[in-house]
Parts: C-alpha cells; sequence; structure tokens
C-alpha cells in the first residue's frame, strides 16, 4: 500500500554512507544534498552497503533467513523474546529510536515492537542487517519497522541518534554502537550461553566443544543489569531439527557426512541457554 516509501526512515538520521550527510528518504530513493542516490526496493528496503570492492559480503543467505523465520514461527525461543523486551521496555518511551544491529528476519524487532504497544508506546525501530535476504524478510513481516541493508561496523545513522540498540546473536561492534547512541543510551546484547544446543552439537560431532563464556565487560559500556534464561525444549519433527540446524552458523561449518547423522532425528530434546546483557552508554568526561 505505501509502495516503495519508508516514511519512517526519516524519523532516524539516516546520514549517506560516501559522504556522510544526511539521507532524506523519498517516494523511491534515499539521497543526500550530494546527489548520492540509493534505491528502495519494492518492499521498501534500502541498501546502503558500502561496496567492498569485490563483491562478497557475509550475511545470512535465502536457506538461512528461511529456516529462521520457520524455526522462530513455532514458538521455541519466544521465552527469549519476553525477556528482551521485559529488560529494554522500562527504558524506552513513547517514540524512542530503537536500533536493532544483525536483525536477521526480524522475530524480536516485531515482538518488541508489539510489547511495546500493550504497553501504550510506539517505537521507532530501526532494523539494520549486511543480508538483503533478512531485511527482505523483516519488511515481509511488517511495514510498521524501517529497515536497511548495511553493515554495523558502520551504521549510516548520525551519532547520537538511538536510545537503545540491541544486537541478538549477530556481531558485536562496541565502538559503533556507542557512536549511534544518545548519552545514557541502552545497548541489550543476547548471547549463547556454553551449553546452548549442545545436544544437537552431540548428534552431529564426536567432541562437541561447549560456547566459550561470555565475557560482560564491553569498552565504552557499564553492565547495568544481567539475566541468564535456560530451558529445554522438545522439537516435534525433522523439519524442526533441520531448520535449528540451518539457523546457526554450524550450518556452514559442518561438512556433509555430519550433516547427514541430523536426517533420521524425528524429534530431539535440545537445551536453550541465553545470556543477556544490558548495558548503558559509559558518558565521557
Ligand atoms: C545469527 S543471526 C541473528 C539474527 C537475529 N538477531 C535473530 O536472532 O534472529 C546473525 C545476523 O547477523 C547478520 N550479520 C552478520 N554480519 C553482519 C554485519 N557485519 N553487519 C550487519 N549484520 C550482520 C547476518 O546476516 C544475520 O542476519
Ligand atoms: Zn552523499
Amino acid at each position: 500500500m505505501d509502495g516503495h516509501c519508508q516514511r519512517d526512515l526519516n524519523r532516524f538520521k539516516l546520514i549517506c554512507p560516501v559522504c556522510g550527510s544526511p539521507l532524506i528518504s523519498g517516494e523511491k530513493t534515499v539521497s543526500c544534498g550530494n546527489a548520492h542516490s540509493f534505491d528502495l526496493s519494492r518492499k521498501g528496503a534500502v541498501n546502503l552497503l558500502r561496496s567492498s570492492g569485490k563483491g562478497k559480503h557475509h550475511g545470512d543467505d535465502k536457506t538461512m533467513v528461511r529456516a529462521r523465520t520457520m524455526f522462530l514461527s513455532k514458538g521455541y525461543y519466544d521465552p527469549l523474546s519476553e525477556a528482551v523486551d521485559e529488560m529494554l521496555l522500562p527504558f524506552l518511551k513513547d517514540g524512542s529510536p530503537v536500533i536493532d544491529a544483525g536483525c536477521g528476519e526480524g522475530k524480536y524487532t516485531e515482538d518488541l515492537l508489539l510489547y511495546a504497544r500493550d504497553y501504550g508506546k510506539e517505537l521507532s525501530l530501526l532494523g539494520v542487517d549486511i543480508s538483503k535476504e533478512a531485511v527482505s524478510a523483516l519488511r515481509g513481516r511488517t511495514r510498521d519497522i524501517s529497515a536497511i541493508v548495511a553493515s554495523t561496523s558502520a551504521i549510516p545513522i548520525k551519532a547520537g541518534s538511538a536510545d537503545a540498540l540491541m544486537c541478538i546473536f549477530s556481531p558485536l561492534f562496541p565502538k559503533e554502537f556507542s557512536r549511534v547512541l544518545r548519552p545514557d543510551g541502552v545497548f541489550l546484547h543476547v548471547v549463547p550461553l556454553e551449553n546452548h544446543l549442545i545436544e544437537l552439537k552431540e548428534k552431529i560431532y564426536e567432541h562437541p566443544y561447549l560456547n566459550p563464556p561470555p565475557d560482560s565487560c564491553i569498552d565504552g559500556f557499564e553492565l547495568i543489569a544481567q539475566k541468564d534464561l535456560s530451558y529445554s525444549v522438545h522439537l516435534r519433527s525433522r523439519e524442526d531439527v533441520a531448520a535449528l540446524f540451518q539457523m546457526t552458523p554450524y550450518n556452514y561449518k559442518t561438512g556433509r557426512d555430519d550433516q547427514s547423522k541430523l536426517r533420521s532425528l524425528e524429534e530431539l530434546d535440545v537445551t536453550l541457554a541465553f545470556g543477556l546483557f544490558l548495558y548503558q552508554k559509559e558518558s565521557r568526561r
């Protein structure tokens, strides 16, 4: 209905990835005063990724994005989503600009939007991901969240313009996250804990390793709250087992022989273990 346009993008202080001038979102393009222009896709996603020159960008491909969308729709990760929302909401007000850095297909982004609405707060959410497929899936899910294709190592947003930023299982760039946050802005980091998916790994690898314990110290941020969330889920079908595997990094780290071990699994009890770390941006003297 709104065609290409992402009106909400103008609520974020987007900057041109080429020259750093402010970007204004129009009907079909987003452009700066120096005539650098970026097309909006049919779904209204804009690609602000600076080319590496080699044409290669990592990020989730279509198969991984589909697997994650399918798996997350089953509700296994809903307790995590609720914990994320509960932790962030007290720091957000009506209209707060919030960035989801490495948003994937946007499950947690949309859940936060809906949760905040229940409390009378309409957030300005921006999903940022290096994967075109992921950003397109997010815009397919809802047009109430703005989305850009960009690396979160260089978010094309003016310094100090976000109230909060969340980064869930996605790459961490502390300096850049601090730059885009306003003074006292909050940052929620979610990481897998040692035992996360251990039973899945046991099915594939002879010597499965535990995830490294998270380091809660992040330069430029003060830890203000922490929550460990651990529970077991019963995967009910071969499709669910396969989708969980496909949405993890093991998908591209595992050889065919090892992957085939999963094909016969009709069900699986698996541990989900998450660490949620909430930080406040440290104010500089
Ligand atoms: C494990 S997924 C997590 C996605 C989402 N937060 C979730 O939990 O469902 C990691 C995401 O980070 C994205 N990603 C990887 N490197 C990135 C980068 N440098 N900048 C932005 N996104 C990146 C991938 O494309 C992928 O969507
Ligand atoms: Zn420009």
